[in-house]
């Protein structure tokens, strides 16, 4: 087939796309391929900003293009490329599960199969489907920006498109492997040093490199035979040859990627390329990748990729907003989360000023920082060098005249309104116009501490979970008062600190700790009814939790929520007190640091042990207050903890406290841990069915009272039907 008709003979405007659905559909492949002929190299250059993903068209695009370069007797050469300051960062993500008329595995193949040599300049990411073209290619030249890479692991796939074969020929089984399980990015220079790319240029911009690829597609267009990686065995000669191949190879492969389906079908991909033909190597890969696609392990890795960026988007921003960057910043309080955060804004390359009142609380502030970073070099993750500087951008003070000229101040100080208000009055008296008034408060009302200020606008929360430098959530609490230009300026803040970042409205506990206190609670009181933490533990680690949310308590000091709960306590005479944790707390039970919690410790051994005497006192408890215990199936534990958190999350999103049920998930995935297989609470919610959780949340109000009462929004998915996680805040939150 003669294409020509159907790709654009002169360059299409840059950017120029057509009105396609929000999945990718119905886009028209013309605009996504442009092809030149320029002394003697057809150039075809993809385009689908901004990552140049493979929407469908392109890859038709691309063949047609090839095919057409290979028919005109003026061509000598090819060069591939993409628009803009990416190759192709892969297939389009929205796109797997559904028919794709023509795949990555075909137009590769046409690639390489090219009678005229082709070259692939890379720029910017070449990820996935589009490293998978740049090795069906000829040759591949790349500027010091290229990073490449083959990521589908995160969304539970194999490379589909040849990769698991072309890749161990290139740069060998091991490598190969290590970099599909990893999902790692390579910088040029590393590609270079492992024959990745056949050379490293010095181009800025689109211009400048393709001027550079055709120059180089030019001197090596008369060269054959042509350097075709699926013809290459001398990468995988040894271990075609060597009988215990299969058996290192797996050796090879770390534990935790074999427990995932992906990891086992990439070993059994790689193992193939040395022990197959090519053509039953592309076979297998495609039946498995096949396999993958259809996953609920990928359909919920896929959605939680597209949920954390879908996250990032401010319903009622102005599209060209370009809200300006925070360049300094200043944290008040050097206690765990605030040097917690000091650290984030160090890590991300921006100047931090760490303010505390007495000198000694200071410099025990400034010691806890100086220890975080001495771990990181000590472990390897950290070189000295790097260390020094992100220390080099930490500085602590005394006086908030020191500030003031910060862009941003995040208040992370003890939780108390009065303090909290005060803090905020001295922030509006000292700080430059237009800083961001941020608090790092998990509670209190942001309108309160708004309200201090004569500059309500400027105010909202930036919540950081502990460990602030580690967790990846920055939940953005938007106050009834807080400007839209503070909330672009505070997600883009966080997100300049490598955080997912998503919006809450000001409410008890805001999105992320109001939707799981009915989990926490639930769990305590199954213990009351005759759950055991071993066996809750047991639950969760089953469903995907690194560890159980009892060890994990033991870490964190049972100590930690116990004065809450006591404020809660006297605030609310309805609240229902816990009285296990409680009693623990009070027999000096905090966990891991004072050798017994949940479980009992040896002296110097983390593993917990089951402890008689947890029992004991649950026990004691349950008599106390006229509860017969029973046993609970693992069903039922996992249940009645989720169950309790979609119904609050439910309600949440009723009172318009969240623009979408995707960002619970959000918040769950980076501030909780949550099982990214399971996609988020609101994705797993929608594989049990709205309908069951509604009529088990009635069953249990029944028997639970208040606390149970159904969301009338979850009452109205499971009668009507639809998916929790596309629930809209009805409401901006407010
Ligand atoms: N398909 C569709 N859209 C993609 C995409 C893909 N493969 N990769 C990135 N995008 C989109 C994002 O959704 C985002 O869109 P938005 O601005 O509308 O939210 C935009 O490109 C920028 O991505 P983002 O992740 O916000 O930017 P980043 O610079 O932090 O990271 C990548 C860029 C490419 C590293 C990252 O997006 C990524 O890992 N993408 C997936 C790559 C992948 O898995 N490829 C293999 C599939 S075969």
């Amino acid at each position: 087939m003669i294409a020509s008709a159907r790709i654009a003979a002169a360059p299409v405007r840059p950017g120029c796309r057509p009105a396609g659905g929000p999945n990718g559909d119905n886009m028209d492949q013309r605009e996504f391929a442009r092809y030149e002929v320029v002394d003697g190299v057809a150039v075809i250059t993809l385009d689908n900003p901004p990552v140049n993903a493979l929407a469908p068209g392109m890859r038709e695009g691309l063949m047609a293009g090839v095919e057409r370069a290979a028919a005109d007797a003026a061509v000598t050469a090819i060069v591939v490329m993409g628009a803009g300051a990416h190759f192709v960062a892969g297939a389009d993500v929205r796109q797997f599960g559904k028919v794709r008329p023509v795949s990555t595995r075909a137009s590769a193949a046409a690639l390489e199969a090219c009678a005229k040599p082709v070259t692939a300049a890379i720029d910017g990411y070449a990820l996935g489907g589009g490293l998978e073209h740049a090795l069906a290619c000829h040759y591949r030249i790349a500027t010091a920006r290229a990073r490449l890479g083959v990521p589908e692991i995160k969304l539970g796939l194999i490379p589909g498109g040849g990769g698991t074969q072309r890749l161990p020929r290139l740069v060998g089984p091991e490598l190969a492997l290590d970099l599909i399980l990893s999902g790692r990015q390579l910088t040029a220079a590393q590609g270079l040093a492992l024959g990745l790319v056949d050379t490293v240029v010095d181009a800025d911009g689109y211009e400048a490199l393709r001027a550079q690829a055709i120059a180089y597609a030019g001197q090596v267009a008369a060269v054959r035979p042509l350097p075709r990686v699926g013809e290459r065995t001398d990468r995988i000669a040894a271990a075609t040859s060597d009988p215990a191949f299969p058996a290192s190879l797996r050796k090879a492969a770390p534990a935790k990627s074999l427990k995932l389906l992906a990891g086992r079908h990439a070993l059994a991909c790689v193992e193939a390329a040395a022990t197959a033909t090519l053509d039953e190597g592309i076979a297998l890969e495609q039946a498995l990748f096949n396999e993958l696609e259809n996953s609920d392990e990928s359909r919920a890795l896929r959605y939680a990729f597209s949920a954390e960026r879908e996250a990032a988007k401010l319903p009622g921003a102005p599209v060209d907003a370009r809200p300006d960057p925070v360049r300094s910043a200043a944290v008040i309080g050097a206690g765990t989360m605030g040097s917690g955060i000091a650290i984030a804004f160090a890590d991300s390359g921006v100047p931090v000023r760490v303010l505390e009142s007495s000198a000694e609380a200071l410099e025990r502030g400034l010691q806890r920082i100086r220890d975080t970073y001495a771990t990181r070099v000590k472990r390897g993750s950290l070189s000295q060098p790097a260390m020094d500087e992100c220390l080099g951008r930490i500085r602590g003070v005394m006086q908030y005249e020191d500030i003031a000229d910060c862009d941003a101040v995040i208040e992370a100080v003890f939780e108390r309104v009065d303090i909290k208000q005060e803090v905020f009055a001295r922030l509006d008296q000292v700080m430059k116009p237009g800083a961001l008034l941020l608090t790092n408060s998990s509670a209190i009302d942001i309108d309160v501490m708004a309200a201090a200020t004569g500059r309500p606008g400027d105010v909202a929360g930036a919540h950081f979970f502990a460990p602030a430098n580690v967790m990846k959530l920055c939940e953005v609490v938007r106050g009834p008062r807080t400007s839209m230009d503070t909330l672009m300026r505070t997600m883009k803040m966080g997100r300049d600190m490598g955080k997912t970042c998503a919006v809450a409205g000001s409410c008890d506990g805001f999105v992320a700790n109001r939707s799981r206190t009915p989990m926490m609670t639930e769990l305590m009181l199954m213990l009351e009814e005759g759950a055991r933490p071993e066996q809750i533990d047991r639950v969760m680690v089953a469903f995907g939790y690194p560890m159980g949310p009892f060890a994990v308590n033991d870490i964190s000091g049972l100590d930690v929520s116990y004065e809450g709960r006591k404020r809660r306590a006297a605030a609310n005479p309805d609240y229902r007190k816990l009285h296990v944790p409680d009693r623990l707390v009070d027999m000096g039970r905090k966990g891991q640091k004072t050798g017994a919690g949940w479980y009992r410790y040896e002296r110097g051994d983390r593993t917990p042990h089951v402890d008689p005497a947890v029992e004991d006192i649950i026990g004691t408890v349950a008599r106390e207050l006229g509860i017969t215990q029973r046993s609970f199936s693992d069903e039922e534990i996992l249940q009645r903890q989720l169950f309790a958190s979609v119904n609050e999350a439910c309600r949440i999103l009723e009172e318009g406290k969240a623009y979408r049920g995707s960002d619970v998930d959000a918040m769950w995935l980076h501030g909780f841990g949550f099982p990214r297989h399971r996609g988020g609470l609101m994705f797993w919610a929608d594989s049990v069915g709205a309908a069951t959780i509604y009529r088990q949340v009635s069953q249990w109000h029944e028997a639970y009272g208040p606390r149970w009462k159904p969301s009338a929004l979850l009452a109205k998915v499971a009668a009507e039907g639809g998916q929790l996680r596309e629930l809209r805040g009805q409401a901006e939150p407010a």
